[in-house]
């Protein structure tokens, strides 16, 4: 998020109240082939119950946002802040979140009503206080963390139903990309030097993609598309995953202790793969996802290459614009390129940069200074947003972040290497 206000959008007020509603109702709506069952289920630490995130993203705006600014606010239930509580220990003590699964109660429905109770609430208040820019600012960050459980919300129930041996679908309906060949591999080479890095201020951001600042590039060729399914079942069936030279120390034991042989929803016959539309043909030319970090890194030392630096990355990101995702494409899923190198819109792409502040950086004022900074340690930075990230947050000075074992998000890469030629 942007440290100020005057760096929000320039909505009118009206503007902003038709944004909020527009995204709550987009949050509901993901969830319209969902029976109340499916919103309980928690099938690890890591995943949290649709209907988690439907009310903690309420509580965020209960919270932050109405709690401080409406005298004698009515909280909806006081159990609320602890039940829905994320991880702002500033904030008050919070259920622990592997048990997120046990939350049988409240029902759905209850949670249905405090959206309900919060929305009403948010309305009133945007509609009062259109010229305060503290509001606005919040409201927008709101939106934005929401939007950010949107993308959860759909990659934690594919988790969830892959686990069920029935493996329905979250939407059957929904179309496969179109199954066309992958432009061949290429690279580009990029001269070394200076270049900015980071957001420039003029729009929304997170508090983790400022300062602006000046990075080093040295010579290197960056990969003009992600590495494709294809390539990866080679690397699997040359015997990726037991050439212990290839992997990082801590992958090799974790592929080891996990028994992981090929990605995270590829069946054993490597030809089908688990998708928020089911289990579908795995297509060769789209590019792969439900990898780690270890995976990632060693099919790039496999291939005689590496991942690319997350400024190697933003540089070249800055030059293509982005492809879409599910809310203007209609499938969920990765797709082939066609045109465009993939830099947005497809997978999460896996750096070779562990995530760490910008030189300079400062974290937001009180309790949400927890959102972004805490987390710099032990974690590598991804780039680009994936199929089911919300169009809006896609950009080139984006940065987010998962442990290097993490698969369970659209989680791909690309090549690079050094030598600009
Ligand atoms: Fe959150």
């Amino acid at each position: 998020m942007t440290s100020s206000a005057e760096s929000i959008p320039t909505d009118s007020p009206n503007s902003l109240t038709a944004r909020f509603e527009y995204v709550r109702a987009v949050t509901v709506s993901l969830t319209g082939t969902l029976m109340a069952e499916d919103t309980v289920v928690q099938s690890m630490p890591d995943v949290s119950p649709t209907k988690w995130h439907l009310a903690h993203v309420t509580w965020l705006f209960e919270r932050f946002v109405l709690e401080p600014r409406i005298d004698g606010y009515r909280r909806y239930d006081d159990n609320f802040d602890f039940l829905f509580n994320s991880y702002y220990y500033t904030a008050g003590q919070m259920h622990a979140r592997p048990k997120r699964g046990l939350l049988s109660r409240p029902t759905l429905a209850e949670i249905l009503d405090y959206r309900k109770h919060v929305d009403e609430a948010m309305c009133r208040l945007l509609g009062k206080r259109a010229d305060d820019d503290d509001l606005c600012f919040l409201t927008t960050l709101g939106l934005n963390h929401e939007q950010q459980h949107q993308e959860l919300l759909l990659t934690d129930i594919k988790h969830v139903f892959s686990c069920n041996p029935m493996q329905p679908a979250v939407n059957s309906a929904l179309p496969s990309p179109p199954k066309v060949a992958a432009t061949p591999l290429s690279f580009s080479g990029v001269e070394g030097g200076i270049q900015k890095t980071g957001a420039n201020g003029d729009d929304f951001c997170y508090d983790n993609e400022t300062p602006r600042h000046d990075a080093l590039l040295h010579d290197h060729s960056i990969a003009d598309r992600l590495v494709t399914n294809a390539e990866f079942l080679e690397f699997v069936r040359a015997g990726g995953y037991s050439n212990c030279a290839i992997w990082l120390s801590d992958g090799w034991a974790k592929i080891n202790d996990s028994g992981w042989n090929r990605p995270l929803y590829w069946g054993e016959d490597l030809a089908t793969e688990f998708t928020l539309g089911g289990m579908r043909e795995i297509d060769p030319q789209a590019p792969v996802s439900h990898v780690s970090f270890y995976e990632a890194d060693a099919y790039a030392r496999w291939a005689e290459a590496r991942l690319p630096t997350e400024f190697e990355w933003e540089h070249a990101a800055n030059a293509h614009d982005v492809d879409g995702n599910f809310f203007d494409r209609g499938y969920w899923q990765p797709a082939a390129a066609v045109c465009g190198q993939q830099y947005f819109g497809d997978v999460w792409e896996w750096t070779s940069s562990s995530y760490a502040p910008y030189p300079g950086f400062r974290p937001l004022a009180g309790s949400l200074g927890e959102y972004n900074g805490k987390f710099m340690c032990n974690q590598m930075t991804v780039r680009g947003g994936s199929s089911v990230t919300s169009r809006d947050h896609m950009r080139a000075s984006y940065r987010s972040f998962f442990y290097p074992d993490a698969r369970w998000q659209f989680l791909g890469f690309r090549l690079a290497r050094d030598g600009n030629r």
